[in-house]
């Protein structure tokens, strides 16, 4: 077990972490863009569902940053664990939970947050995109962030008939996208 410590506007997080779970060591760089890039939107939003999400950095800073509860689910037991330590550690209120991609996930969110598992390969991140349609309230966002030599411009083509897609940062080559559903 090891510890990280993250700061955010006066804000010190502490995540604990461990072998076996994403970017173990340090916050991973396209995780921090993303929830940077969603403070400064000032998004209207009560509840979040981070899909993916390790040790919670993303849906625990966001939910803490936000003042509200907030969902965390990943298929790796170890990351649910540590996720749940986090939340506790970091008086986030919310809860994390096993669930392969959505198949335990019966509420629905503002918004969806994801860095997804690229590793995992193309077809289980499309389903993590497209699938989040399903799990918004109308008017909810989701976000994500993928590096453009992991083919977010494609990506995003594959979604674009069920959201619109902006891309709302890009830096060092990681693409910051906010999409709406069509239907918005
Ligand atoms: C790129 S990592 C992001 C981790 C964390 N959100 C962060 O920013 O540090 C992707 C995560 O997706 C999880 N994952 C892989 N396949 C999944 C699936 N089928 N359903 C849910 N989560 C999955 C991995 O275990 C991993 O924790």
């Amino acid at each position: 077990m090891r510890s990280i410590d993250f700061e955010n506007n006066g804000v010190v997080f502490t995540f604990f972490s461990d072998l076996g779970v994403f970017s173990k060591n340090h916050i991973d760089y396209g995780s921090k863009l993303l929830v940077e890039t969603i403070l400064k939107q000032q998004p209207v939003c009560q509840n979040l569902l981070d899909v993916g999400c390790g040790y919670g950095f993303i849906g625990i800073v966001l939910g803490k940053s936000l003042n509200i509860p907030v969902d965390l689910i990943d298929v790796n037991k170890r990351a649910v664990h540590l996720a749940t330590k986090n939340l506790e550690q970091n008086k986030v209120e919310g809860r994390a939970y096993l669930s392969d991609i959505y198949s335990n996930v019966t509420e629905k969110y503002d918004m969806i947050v994801t860095n997804p598992p690229i590793r995992a390969g193309k077809k289980v991140v499309l389903q993590i995109l497209r699938e989040a349609k399903n799990h918004l309230n109308s008017n909810g966002t989701l976000w994500f962030v993928i590096r453009k030599d992991q083919g977010v411009k494609s990506i995003m083509k594959e979604i674009s008939d069920i959201y619109i897609n902006e891309v709302i940062i890009k830096d060092k080559g990681f693409y910051i996208v906010r999409a709406k559903t069509v239907d918005n």
